[in-house]
């Protein structure tokens, strides 16, 4: 018996059959776009690791809410930089702290788009952490560590806050142990039964942060955020993160960094029901950004591959800073 020689290439004959069979679509309503809101500015300071980003004020988060929403864009996901710092982390939970006034700025300007407000108390602590802390148990010399659950309070009261300011989805990244629980009983006893929790469920320690270390002015004064962020080595650690996140009542998952956690994406996808994110991080931002300023790549192709490898890998949704620059070119 003999077969006719097989042609796949005549799907890509031309411009118009490949639009019929292509698998994979990235549209700007699949991205979310993070903003850095500095109180202490009075106009936009661009943030030297990551070119195009700016750290920006309130009334520039009202401008970027127009632009968002004239660009396609469903949703940002709010980062704040308060005035003051201390060692726990007060200011998250300030009902006046830039993300609940940029919160009700956005909301009055442009209602519909979607309204992620980071949680996490890095920002807000003098040392850096995503935690609040405490002696190191059995440490001779002073060391310091994360008290998980002394952490979980002030989680939830900066939820309320950003809640009470008009949020539409809570998105924790400081991968405390029991955090969606503490913070879904919070919300709950709130009020505040109807709004959903994103978590990022399955957050690496990674060394593609670096980036946004500066732009959100959070690096540790000391250590490293290995004894509560994921060792990118795991995959199976990543499922029962994501189930434990599920069981304790998120509605939607994350996977963080994006690019070099592809797999994972995937493997989180298929094992359960619910919505999964990835946020393309600063680091894998920074990058193209350096290839495409040195001439060695062709950035929006570059962008709109990566952007498309995420969306194939089982995202529904891209936390992109590539947000604004990808819309305008698809
Ligand atoms: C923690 C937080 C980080 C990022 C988002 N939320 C930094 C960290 O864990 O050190 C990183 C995002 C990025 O690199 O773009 N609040």
């Amino acid at each position: 018996m003999s077969f006719p020689v097989q042609r796949p290439r005549r799907l890509r004959r031309t411009p118009g059959i490949r639009a019929l069979v292509r698998e994979t679509s990235v549209d700007p309503g699949d991205f979310v776009y993070p903003l850095f809101i500095n109180e202490t500015l009075t106009a936009p300071r661009p943030i030297g690791t990551m070119p195009g980003v700016s750290q920006i004020t309130v009334e520039g988060a009202v401008l970027e809410a127009k632009e968002l929403k004239s660009l396609g864009i469903g949703a940002t996901i709010l980062f704040g930089l308060p005035k003051t710092k201390d060692d726990r982390g007060t200011s998250a939970y300030d009902p006046n702290g830039p993300v609940p006034r940029a919160i009700a700025a956005m909301k009055d300007a442009v209602p519909e788009l979607v309204i992620i407000t980071d949680v996490c108390v890095d920002e807000y602590t003098d040392h850096g952490h995503c935690g609040i802390l405490r002696p190191m148990r059995g440490s001779r010399d002073g060391e310091l560590e994360v008290d998980n659950d002394a952490t979980l309070e002030v989680l939830t009261k900066a939820a309320i806050a950003h809640a009470r300011a008009g949020a539409d989805v809570i998105a924790p990244s400081d991968m405390m142990d029991g955090r969606v629980g503490a913070l879904r009983r919070g919300l709950d006893e709130a009020g505040f039964t109807d709004l959903p929790i994103l978590s990022y469920a399955v957050k690496y320690a990674s060394a593609f942060y670096g980036p946004f270390r500066e732009a959100a002015e959070c690096a540790p004064k000391f250590g490293d955020r290995a004894g509560y962020q994921m060792d990118p080595a795991n995959s199976r650690e990543a499922i029962k993160e994501a189930r434990l996140d599920l069981e304790e009542g998120a509605d939607m998952l994350m996977v963080k960094p994006a690019l070099p956690y592809l797999d994972i994406i995937r493997q989180v996808k298929d094992a359960f029901d619910v919505p999964v994110g990835a946020y393309n991080v600063s680091g894998e931002y920074a990058m193209i950004k350096a290839a495409a300023a040195a001439g060695m790549i062709d950035e929006a192709r570059a962008v709109r591959e990566l952007l498309t490898s995420i969306k194939r890998a089982g995202a529904d949704f891209i936390v992109t800073y590539h947000a604004k620059d990808a819309a305008k070119q698809l």
